[in-house]
């Protein structure tokens, strides 16, 4: 008896000290403006040593490529190397949209071999086409025939969440007819979003005999998941249909992140489309609004490298923040996009970030004019440099989609055609 009271006892505080560390551990969330700290952020026209990036070969010749080296080593890891002996399979071509769209299905052999490992792209054409068309890419999470045919549910959680399924048929018809192709990877195939598994993918083959986990500084999932959308690249630079100079990098929420982590490194993605990138996205680190780094990381131990756990709590300690990954797609357009009850991806500082990234595309001679903070609701403002924050939650809807085309149509200067 006393001995059964003696454990529960001991049941009782070791559970109730369990809880109370976990609550410690895990600092509150701030929604509240007032509560955002006083913060500096990095001049992105200074070198680490404090020298000013006075000219445009400054910035292209020596300090994107600093920013970038730190971004690898301290937050997005060390990319993986490029498949020698890569190839593609000749496309698998179907009819797609009742007729208006064209589907193609291609595997890349990683090595190059039928028995080596392989991944899947999807793209979608329009049918008569007398051109090369220009492509959005973006990673999903889903299952592959969850996806297929449905454009709008490609970078969204389609299960019962009616209110954020963009209508697919009606959305796949409408990029094809504005003259778009679009083209989706499955994120699974790269590395599978999941903690314990994340190196089953693309990552695992990069590890050495007995090695389990990628170093401090190596790509986890979101380097994976960037990768992907380069191989895609590599894929339509061989597609005579695609035009593969004005493709456009676009992804929802943490393939947001990817998108822009992939076009902050290759420069072959003409633009970048950020739609609720949040924290590790478009959204400064160091406002502690919603989601922070800590936060972040402990929660997807298997998105960044393990160096970037080393700011859990300690943003001002980044060497960079997030206007500078914006700033790394410069000279190309870049959009960011929010929405209002997003508030754990951090609206405000994702405008922020956009404003803050202004001065390296200026140095670069591209016209940033527009961007107005608060900015207005449901209107998308800026040039090279575009946002809009509409109403509603975090998700991609037709709203964001009518935006992105009619700024992909204003920097290609690209009209649909007469069908
Ligand atoms: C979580 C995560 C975010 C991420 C989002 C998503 O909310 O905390 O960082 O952007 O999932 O990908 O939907």
């Amino acid at each position: 008896m006393v001995r059964g009271r003696l454990l529960l006892f001991l049941v009782a505080t070791t559970m109730a000290f369990r809880i109370s560390w976990l609550w410690s551990a895990e600092p509150a969330v701030n929604y509240d403006e007032a509560q955002v700290p006083a913060y500096e952020l990095p001049d992105p026209l200074r070198f680490s040593d404090g020298t000013a990036v006075a000219t445009a070969s400054d910035w292209t010749e020596r300090r994107r490529p600093e920013l970038l080296a730190l971004f690898r080593k301290q937050m997005y890891g060390v990319p993986l190397a490029h498949p020698a002996g890569m190839k593609f399979d000749p496309p698998q071509v179907a009819e797609a949209y009742g007729g208006k769209g064209i589907r193609k299905s291609i595997w890349v052999r990683l090595a190059g071999t039928a028995e080596g490992p392989a991944l899947e792209i999807v793209l979608y054409l329009p049918k008569h086409q007398a051109n090369p068309v220009p492509v959005f890419v973006g990673m999903h999470l889903f299952p592959k025939n969850d996806v297929d045919p449905r454009p709008g549910q490609l970078w969204q959680r389609p299960a019962g969440d009616t209110e954020t399924v963009v209508p697919g048929e009606q959305l796949g018809s409408y990029i094809l007819e504005r003259g778009y192709g679009f083209a989706t990877l499955t994120a699974e195939d790269f590395a599978p979003d999941d903690a314990k598994r994340y190196t089953r993918g693309v990552i695992g083959s990069a590890l050495a005999t007995g090695q389990q986990e990628p170093g401090p500084d190596a790509g986890r999932a979101i380097a994976a998941w960037a990768w992907g959308l380069s191989r895609a690249l590599d894929y339509f630079e061989t597609d005579p249909q695609v035009d593969s100079r004005r493709v456009i990098a676009v992804g929802h929420s943490r393939m947001g992140k990817t998108a822009l982590w992939a076009a902050a490194q290759d420069e072959r993605f003409a633009i970048a489309i950020s739609n609720n990138s949040g924290c590790g996205g478009a959204a400064l680190s160091r406002r502690i609004f919603g989601e922070t780094v800590g936060a972040i990381n402990r929660r997807f131990p298997h998105w960044f490298c393990t160096n970037f756990w080393n700011y859990n709590e300690r943003e001002g300690e980044l060497p960079f923040d997030q206007h500078e990954l914006l700033a790394l797609v410069a000279p190309r357009p870049v959009y960011v996009a929010s929405a209002a009850d997003d508030r754990w991806a951090d609206p405000h500082g994702e405008l922020l970030a956009a404003l803050a990234a202004q001065p390296v595309y200026q140095l670069l001679g591209r016209n940033v004019d527009g961007l107005a903070d608060p900015a207005p609701l449901n209107r998308s403002s800026g040039d090279f440099i575009g946002y809009h924050i509409r109403t509603g939650k975090h998700a991609l809807m037709d709203f964001d989609w009518v935006q992105y085309l009619d700024f992909a149509d204003r920097h290609f200067g690209h009209r649909p055609p007469v069908q």
